[in-house]
């Protein structure tokens, strides 16, 4: 696939209006700032506003590093005053809302900037400031943005909780974070259900938590909301007495900004801790040169808020281009398959940002319908989070748009608060299927287990020799564990926990992670949380997921288990075990199937060797290796085990 991947240049049309137009002038701006890391920051500083700008540029290395130390600024007022401030963009949209159901909102950044002071008004009034962690439960909302930016104006650092997360998991994240407050909607709609998002927040605050105030935006007036009194307050009722004018407060550029959870290897989700003034540095700059975002731009991203990607290239990146953006709430194809397509067409959006499957759930739904609607207006088609299959990509040209449309499959994690990997459109040419080329002042290398570089064309692992600003600061809570997942296997440099390739051309493919994560939609899974869940069933003894290929969400995980003698394994219990999933994580990580089997294949040392279940789901046997199997008379009994459960 690598080999074959031809070299597409972007169009004429869509270089002519791109900030990088040409190959070459790539290269020679990739290596200046590589040779001078600090000029290229530089460069992108005087882009914003500043409270108080000095030297230095970059100071200390990995794992302590920082950037613009003593200098200050404000990420919202880079995201909001600063177009305010500017004739031609403070009355222009700043956001569209629309719900899969139909509702639509409009803001222009002028509304925003008053909407947003208040918000910090009513954050101030409730004994919020600088420092403070504050929990969000929130779908895409227009109020959310409102919320998430007074954060930002005060320095209050906030925890956006993906509204899809069960009560235990938003109970974690609540707790663990020492959340002050959470703000959150009193529900949201998916696929026509209403989903009861205060409910869930009552059910994570059983038991102690330091949570003085939980905000609540009724954003279905006619949903039953339970207001627990003195604790609960209504978001309307707070906004209609705030005062629209609230200062913008001086941060240092590498004061904590956002904490968001992600999936480690281990069963307990890391918070990641991105310095607020760092994460604007960056991702205006990918924004810039990625997406070549501008104000003239009409962009939706139909990431969910509780996703880094949104507050990458929509909060924090996409307002800091000045763009209108579409916020969606709900299924991409509810209430019709072409849902969608309405909304480019309504909007003439030019560049929409997705996930492969969300793409993929476009191709299934046929080019037929795609060209039911005027698509004319697509320039630039982004995606992120998962592989993006050649067949995908070639599909999104053709019937997407004028069949012209450049495609941009970018790489990053949470982790990289930005997207380290991915094409300059107008200037690099694209390949399907690979993930383009290292962004300014990003050092990207493919190293072996020594961490010595690979040739071209051979894989070895992902990773990122010099400090940029979006680098995770800090695991919240845990330095040590920041240390040891990040730094230590290479030391020097940022350990990605994926493999990649890269190509003669320079072009880089990841091929996926080297550790315990699958990702499932886009949605980053860690397999020992889900394990961790399965055995604490009283029916459990062991548990082991793993990820099995899936046309259209990448990866779907499917468990093994091996049962209590006291349980019968039934369909009952494990129809019970998904739901228990359900319940600890969220219902996107409800496994496909649970297979009972009598033993698991395991080393000499009793470590579940989970590539052999995995050989076994895709190729019904053991191909590789057994050599390190501690009993292979295992094996048969196993290969009928999951045959037999296949319908669990
Ligand atoms: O394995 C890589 C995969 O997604 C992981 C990061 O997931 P998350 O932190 O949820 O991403 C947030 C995105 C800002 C990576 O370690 N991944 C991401 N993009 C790609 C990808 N795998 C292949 N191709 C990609 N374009």
């Amino acid at each position: 696939m690598i080999a074959e991947s031809p070299l597409i240049p972007p169009p004429e049309s869509y270089r002519k209006d791109s900030y990088l137009r040409d190959e070459a002038e790539y290269r020679a701006r990739y290596e200046a700032s590589i040779a001078d890391p600090a000029a290229f920051w530089s460069e992108i500083a005087d882009e914003l506003v500043w409270q108080h700008r000095g030297e230095p540029v970059i100071t200390g290395q990995m794992p302590d590093f920082q950037f613009f130390p003593g200098s200050q600024l404000n990420v919202c007022e880079n995201c909001v005053d600063r177009h305010v401030e500017n004739p031609w963009t403070r009355n222009k949209v700043a956001l569209f809302f629309e719900s899969e159901d139909g509702h639509r909102e409009t803001l222009t950044y002028l509304q925003l900037h008053q909407e947003v002071q208040k918000f910090a008004n009513v954050l101030i009034s409730l004994g919020l400031k600088k420092g403070d962690v504050v929990s969000v439960y929130m779908q895409n909302l227009i109020e959310t943005y409102v919320v998430l930016l007074a954060c930002l104006r005060l320095g209050i650092v906030y925890n956006t909780v993906f509204a899809g997360f069960s009560a235990e998991a938003l109970r974690e994240r609540i707790v663990s974070s020492g959340a002050k407050a959470v703000l959150c909607a009193n529900a949201s709609v998916r696929r026509g259900k209403i989903l009861p998002l205060k409910e869930t927040v009552d059910q994570a605050l059983v038991g102690p938590h330091d949570v003085e105030h939980v905000v609540v935006l009724r954003h279905f007036p006619d949903v039953g909301t339970p207001m627990t009194p003195g604790r609960d307050l209504d978001y309307h009722d707070l906004m209609s007495h705030a005062s629209p004018e609230c200062p913008a407060v001086a941060l240092d550029t590498n004061d904590p900004g956002l904490l968001i959870f992600t999936s480690g290897t281990s069963g307990k989700p890391k918070g990641i801790v991105h310095a607020g003034g760092g994460f604007l540095l960056g991702t205006y700059a990918f924004t810039k040169y990625q997406l070549d975002l501008s104000p003239e731009d009409v962009y939706w991203n139909t990431a969910d808020i509780g996703w880094l990607t949104s507050h990458i290239f929509v909060l924090v990146g996409g307002l800091a281009c000045g763009a209108t953006t579409i916020l969606y709430e709900g299924a991409l194809d509810y209430p019709h398959p072409g849902r969608a397509y309405e909304v480019l067409e309504r909007y003439r959006v030019n560049k929409l940002f997705s996930a492969p499957t969300a793409y993929r759930m476009m191709m299934k739904h046929g080019t037929e319908l795609a060209q039911k609607y005027d698509l004319t207006h697509l320039q630039l088609l982004i995606s992120v989070g998962e592989p993006l299959n050649p067949e995908a990509w070639q599909w999104m040209r053709r019937s997407l748009g004028k069949g012209d449309v450049v495609i941009n499959n970018t790489w990053g994690q949470t982790e990289t608060g930005g997207t380290p990997l991915a094409s300059f459109p107008g200037a690099t040419s694209m390949k399907p299927g690979s993930c383009g080329v290292p962004f300014f002042g990003h050092r990207l290398d493919i190293v072996d287990a020594d961490g010595q570089a690979v040739a071209d064309g051979n894989p070895g692992y992902l990773i990122i020799r010099n400090v940029f600003p979006t680098l995770a600061r800090d695991i919240f809570g845990d330095r040590e564990r920041y240390i040891r997942s990040y730094f230590t296997q290479l030391p020097g440099a940022y350990f990605t926990g994926d493999s990649a390739v890269r190509d003669a051309d320079g072009h880089f493919w990841v091929l996926g992670r080297v550790d315990d994560v699958i990702n499932v939609s886009g949605h980053r899974i860690s397999t020992m949380e889900m394990e961790s869940s399965l055995i604490d069933h009283g029916a459990v003894v062991e548990a082991a997921v793993v990820g099995r290929p899936d046309e259209l969400k990448g990866m779907v995980p499917v468990a093994f288990v091996t049962v209590d003698k006291s349980y019968v394994a039934s369909p009952e219990l494990a129809a019970e075990l998904k739901a228990k999933i359900t319940l600890d994580i969220g219902s996107f990580a409800r496994p496909e199937r649970i297979h009972f089997v009598t033993a698991m294949p395991k080393t000499r040392s009793g470590k579940i060797i989970r590539r052999m279940l995995r050989e076994i789901i895709q190729d019904g046997a053991v191909r590789g290796d057994i050599t390190g199997l501690e009993d292979s008379d295992i094996l048969d009994k196993l290969v009928t085990d999951v045959g037999e459960s296949s319908s669990s």
